[in-house]
């Protein structure tokens, strides 16, 4: 009789809007070999597309519905008790457009991904990239990084450029920084299954070392 193979990382997917991230992660999650497995996917919307894809690919779903709470607190302690019960080894926040509390990001110290469409520390909180199109930037992107306290603030783990062109719009520049965000998230999602990244004291260690740089995807 074979062994049992070895249990995966279970990952659980924070999502608020149309789930393009979601999307990609699913897809790279049935790719044969995969570290890790999706175990559910939470939502704060009701009506979000994200919803959908998970639904479509046999995912257990789960909505918190900020409006229906008084307070972060209540929000964040519903949310917090629901993702418990599926007992995950990462949270990854796809497009999650939620302010968590301290004491949320605490308790998935090291555990929780968040993927952010600017260089940062450039340009954290809303908007990006009206603001970079505003300040005349050449080059825009996207980074994941450790969700800490600080909001957009934690250690970037890893980061892709892209170019901003002369006639590039807000809208260009969501479809471009989206291409590179269904690449890298994927990427990095994989490498912490694998055991590659951890949350240290000084920042993200990487096979064990300080990354003393956000890791880049070359252009493609
Ligand atoms: C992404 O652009 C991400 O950077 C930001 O929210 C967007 C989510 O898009 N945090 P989607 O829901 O994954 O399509």
């Amino acid at each position: 009789m074979m062994a049992d193979p070895a249990p995966v990382p279970k990952i659980l997917v924070l999502a608020s809007g149309s789930g393009t991230n979601l999307q990609a992660l699913i897809e790279a999650s049935r790719e044969r070999n995969f570290p890790g497995e999706i175990i559910a996917v939470g939502c704060n919307k009701p009506g979000a597309f994200a919803l959908e894809r998970a639904t479509q690919a046999n995912l257990a779903t789960f909505v918190i519905d900020h409006t229906q709470y008084g307070s972060r607190e209540e929000f964040d302690a519903a949310l917090m008790a629901e993702i418990l019960r599926h007992n995950p080894d990462l949270v990854v926040l796809a497009g999650f457009m939620r302010i968590l509390t301290s004491d949320f990001v605490r308790a998935f110290r090291g555990k929780m991904l968040n993927i952010h469409p600017s260089l940062l520390p450039a340009y954290t909180g809303l908007n990006t990239h009206q603001r970079v199109l505003e300040a005349g930037d050449q080059t825009h992107g996207v980074s994941i990084h450790f969700v800490t306290e600080e909001l957009d603030g934690g250690p970037v783990i890893a980061q892709a450029e892209i170019g901003v062109a002369g006639d590039d719009t807000p809208e260009s520049l969501a479809e471009k920084v989206q291409e590179q965000e269904h690449l890298l998230y994927p990427i990095v999602v994989r490498w912490f299954c694998e055991g590659r990244i951890q949350l240290g004291a000084e920042g993200v260690l990487f096979d064990g070392a300080l990354l003393e740089q956000p890791m880049r995807l070359a252009a493609g």
